[in-house]
């Protein structure tokens, strides 16, 4: 029998202050459901320097000071989940930013069913391999030596 090696990708994924006790349950039950493996997991309310750190790729956007005080608001489930694609499927996962376009094109997308608003919208997923890393060691401050053999270059972030 032979053994084809499947790369896996990691991503941050977080489970922002807007979803309630329920919906994060259901979050996490989908996550397994998706084959993603939980790689590390850390419940932490984030102070307005770290959430302007984490957000500032958005920091010239004129909802930027309402993000950052949405998402220090209260806890955030601070996630790594791995898998082939992790990045992207994640993404898939989650839906559209906006709930209103995730219940008209992909209806049973995280987003769709928890979220309120393009704001108060439950999940958040890094938008590239790049960000991940970066974002996972901002988080958990620590590089994993598995995601730097996984990495195909800097150019493409
Ligand atoms: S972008 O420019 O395409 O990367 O932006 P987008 O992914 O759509 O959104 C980035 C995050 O900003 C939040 N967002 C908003 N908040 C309030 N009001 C408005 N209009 C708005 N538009 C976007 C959105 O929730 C995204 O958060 P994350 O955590 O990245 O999903």
């Amino acid at each position: 029998e032979i053994d084809f090696f499947f790369p896996k990708q990691r991503t941050l994924a977080v489970i922002k202050p807007d979803a309630t006790e329920e919906h994060r349950e259901k979050i996490l039950e989908e996550i397994h459901a998706g084959g993603f493996s939980v790689t590390q997991l850390k419940e932490t309310a984030l102070s307005r320097e770290m959430a302007e750190e984490f957000y500032k790729e958005h920091r010239e956007k004129p909802f930027f000071g309402q993000l950052v005080e949405f998402m220090c608001r209260g806890p955030c489930m601070m996630l790594v989940l791995t898998k082939e694609n992790a990045v992207e499927e994640w993404r898939a996962m989650m839906g559209p930013t906006d709930p209103d376009q995730a219940k008209a094109t992909s209806p049973m997308s995280l987003r769709a069913r928890f979220a309120s608003d393009i704001l108060h919208n439950s999940v958040h997923g890094a938008s590239n391999e790049q960000h991940a890393e970066e974002k996972i060691r901002f988080i958990f401050g620590e590089i994993c030596p598995d995601a730097e053999l996984n990495r195909d270059g800097e150019t493409d972030g």
